[in-house]
């Protein structure tokens, strides 16, 4: 059997959470692979490729509400709390919370912001470059689990708490599981906190799946690339030129899901078991669901929020919603 290294050494591939997820989702039937599998370095630079795209408007446009609203996005808060913490849920490289950061530096509040992310690298890299992009802001990175960490912001501080969760990561839940993790985001939060979270909104179905579907093919590139992950680090033999990316929208969900589609009848060897593909067979791969701003606001008060503003992009194609705990 081939060797999976990791950061921490060498391990056996079938240890590993990431090879029983393969298999529990190739059991299944229909086949799925769970997304969260899809950033490796690799894929982390198919993604940083696919935001590039003219088709992909979804990061323009939430980047475009953070530019051209930073001051109406700041006043809520400046409004509302003498003294806050900003924590920020999956941060990445903030590209677009700093605008915030940097309008609510400008207003003279001092407060400490917390980016969580599970990459242990994206943690070290926010805790060296925030302060330069906006200096003498405390920054105090999380490296771990969103709601152990919310945990740990409370411990360091009893500060009132704005909490972001951007660039419809809410999109790759189910509607069920997005009220989940609502409910348990509001169960970690004092009432007046405020959140604000990025949602993809219904639109022509055409632009939609354009943007899961370039002419470029980086798009089939990056969903196939979680097939290549697997042949390398959990010991596969997938054929990636027997597999085509299949992007579907159903306008009346909102549901926009890619699937990776068997071109042929086909046996895959994992590790030292195989499993079967027939011509045609999909494994569904990725959930993006979108939603109506209607949907957005009975959202919240299922889960005990209160909406306070939405922010949309000019062409009304993405909102980040401002809620706060009843
Ligand atoms: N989660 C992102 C999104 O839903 C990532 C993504 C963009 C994606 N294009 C994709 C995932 C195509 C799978 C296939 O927008």
């Amino acid at each position: 059997m081939a060797i999976y290294r990791n950061q921490t050494g060498t391990v056996e591939p079938a240890t590993t959470s990431f090879y029983k997820d393969v298999v529990q989702g190739l059991s299944a039937s229909p086949k799925y692979l769970s997304s969260k599998y899809f950033y490796d370095v690799i894929g982390d630079r198919l993604f940083q490729q696919i935001m590039q795209l003219p088709e992909y408007y979804l990061t323009r446009s939430e980047q475009e509400i953070f530019l051209m609203q930073t001051k109406a996005l700041a006043k809520p808060l400046l409004h509302r709390f003498q003294q806050f913490d900003v924590i920020e849920l999956g941060a990445g490289d903030a590209t677009k919370s700093t605008h915030l950061l940097q309008e609510l530096a400008n207003a003279g509040k001092s407060f400490t912001y917390f980016p969580v992310d599970i990459s242990a690298n994206v943690i070290q890299l926010l805790e060296k470059e925030i302060p330069e992009r906006v200096p003498g802001l405390q920054v105090e990175g999380l490296n771990g689990d969103y709601f152990e960490m919310l945990e740990k912001c409370y411990q360091v501080s009893k500060r009132r708490k704005l909490v972001l969760f951007l660039g419809s990561n809410i999109g790759n839940y189910t509607l069920e599981q997005a009220e989940e993790f609502l409910l348990e985001l509001n169960d970690h939060l004092l009432p007046g906190d405020l959140v604000l979270i990025g949602f993809d909104l219904k639109k022509n179905p055409k632009d939609i799946l354009a943007a899961y579907n370039d002419r470029t093919g980086i798009t089939k590139a990056f969903n196939l690339n979680l097939l290549r992950r697997i042949n390398e680090e959990l010991d596969a033999d997938f054929d990636l030129l027997q597999f085509d990316h299949f992007p579907t929208y159903d306008p009346i969900t909102g549901a926009c899901k890619s699937y990776l589609i068997s071109l042929a009848d086909q046996e895959v060897r994992l590790g030292d078991q195989t499993f079967s593909f027939a011509r045609y067979e999909p494994i569904w791969t990725e959930l993006s669901q979108k939603y109506s701003v209607q949907e957005i606001n009975e959202m919240a008060i299922h889960t005990g929020f209160q909406p306070v503003q939405n922010f949309f992009d000019c062409r009304h194609w993405f909102v980040d919603a401002l809620w706060e705990k009843s």
